[in-house]
């Protein structure tokens, strides 16, 4: 381990990136300099800006520090600590491995790069004996990864629920406080900067994925990746559905649900799903996150805050800084890959969960029956039918009891092929109830 062993040198750390996370990181270096000399033991000092352009005018940034030769930086023999916030899979990747073999510590905030690339980056933080800190890459400010590494270590986490994109939950909210539709609610958090220019990652699931995926790992002790993680998005939600939920005393949100099953197999999912107004992930509102977890001894427990945004995203990241500077100095680093379980992934198909099918039918005697003949013919029991205006066509709102997914697909592929059934049948999850 590459230790800084000389008792007044400062720890020396380099930032890649100098974007919206970046810019406030390097900011708070270096208004919090003196408490974070003192609560560290030694200064920090930033030694170098790994930038793709410089040239560019970045406020608050000693212009001397940028370079774009980023090769070079990560493995610059003064830098003990490498801060990562590009993004992305490479050069991250690259960048990160080079760093972590020439005995750096590392803070990330790449979620993508962890979720299919933790487990060589762990193993090269343990070869090195240094550490590899990514508390910015669930949820922003909020402190997940740690409760999870270290907090609950001694705990058996059963659930962990979370609302962990922003710009998903702000559009939700939006739908669901204004009744506006999903086109008109995406518009309004790009006007805001909530959502992106292209927002396909937030809005069909695939940030959210990524972030299971890390939330998974830690809380079941097995390797997890983005791809294994089922999901379906938010971008085929209706006003309709937005009532149809309001109706049944639910708010929609797009969820991140991982739960250890019976039978000790992990269960994963990204979806949209009504959440009953008492679960108190139902009043998240706006671009908060919000991490639900039952865990066997600790109970029930709920962690929520800013999910995004420079400076709470920066907060995460000085609090890993604080704490791989600490490990170096005392030359002892922090916990490393924990995947000892090895359980098992429930395939999608027997996922379970308590669904919400929408339909429109021809509203005549006996159709009713058909329906529920459906659901019944691949066991699928039925806890509430309502149904919404007669006539020509009726819209059926079905909640079921508790179902495995490959039971629901099957039921739907048949009622859509009933003539009765007049629209594409719709499935919603049910989620914390
Ligand atoms: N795009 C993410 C969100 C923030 O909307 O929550 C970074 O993970």
């Amino acid at each position: 381990m590459c230790m800084t062993l000389d008792e007044s040198a400062p720890v020396r750390v380099a930032l890649l990136g100098a974007g919206v996370v970046g810019s406030q990181v390097a900011r708070l270096l270096t208004e919090n300099s003196d408490d974070l000399r003192a609560r560290v033991g030694r200064a920090i000092e930033l030694v170098g800006v790994g930038v793709r352009r410089t040239g560019i005018e970045r406020p608050g940034i000693d212009p001397a520090l940028f370079t774009s030769d980023l090769e070079s930086l990560v493995s610059r023999p003064d830098v003990d600590i490498v801060i990562e916030l590009i993004g992305g899979i490479e050069p991250a990747r690259t960048l990160l491995l080079a760093a972590l073999s020439a005995g750096k510590s590392v803070v990330t905030a790449n979620k993508a790069l962890l979720a299919d690339h933790s487990h060589e980056l762990f193993q090269a933080a343990a070869a090195a004996r240094v550490d590899l800190y990514f508390e910015a890459a669930v949820a922003g400010a909020i402190p997940i990864i740690r409760p999870l590494r270290e907090s609950l270590v001694g705990d058996e986490i059963t659930t962990i629920m979370g609302i962990v994109n922003g710009t998903t939950n702000y559009i939700l909210d939006q739908m669901t406080a204004e009744g506006t539709d999903f086109a008109g609610a995406l518009a309004e958090a790009q006007r805001l900067g909530f959502a992106e220019a292209d927002p396909t990652a937030d809005v069909e699931g695939d940030d959210a994925a990524a972030k299971a995926a890390l939330l998974a790992s830690l809380a079941f002790h097995t390797r997890v990746r983005g791809s294994d993680v089922p999901r379906a998005g938010i971008s085929d939600i209706t006003a309709d559905d937005v009532a149809a939920a309001k109706a049944l005393n639910c708010t929609i949100k797009l969820v991140a649900v991982c739960s250890l099953s019976e039978d000790d197999r992990i269960s994963l999912g990204v979806y949209p799903a009504l959440v009953p107004n008492s679960h108190p992930l139902a009043s998240i509102r706006g671009a908060y996150n919000a991490v639900f977890i039952e865990s066997r001894s600790a109970g029930r427990l709920m962690f929520m805050g800013p999910g995004a945004g420079g400076t709470p995203t920066a907060s995460a990241v000085l609090g890993d800084l604080v704490t791989a500077a600490r490990n170096r100095l005392r030359g002892v680093p922090g916990p490393g890959e924990s995947t000892y379980a090895a359980r098992s992934l429930m395939p999608a198909g027997e996922v379970t969960s308590r669904f919400y099918v929408s339909l429109e039918v021809v509203d005549v005697p006996g159709v009713l029956a058909k329906v529920a003949r459906a659901f019944a013919d691949h066991q699928v029991s039925l806890q509430i039918v309502r149904q919404e205006g007669t006539g020509e066509s009726a819209r059926l709102g079905i909640m079921t009891h508790v179902a495995a997914t490959a039971a629901i697909t099957a039921t739907v592929a048949d009622l859509e092929a009933m003539t009765d059934v007049r629209s594409r049948v719709k499935i919603l999850r049910v989620a914390g109830m």
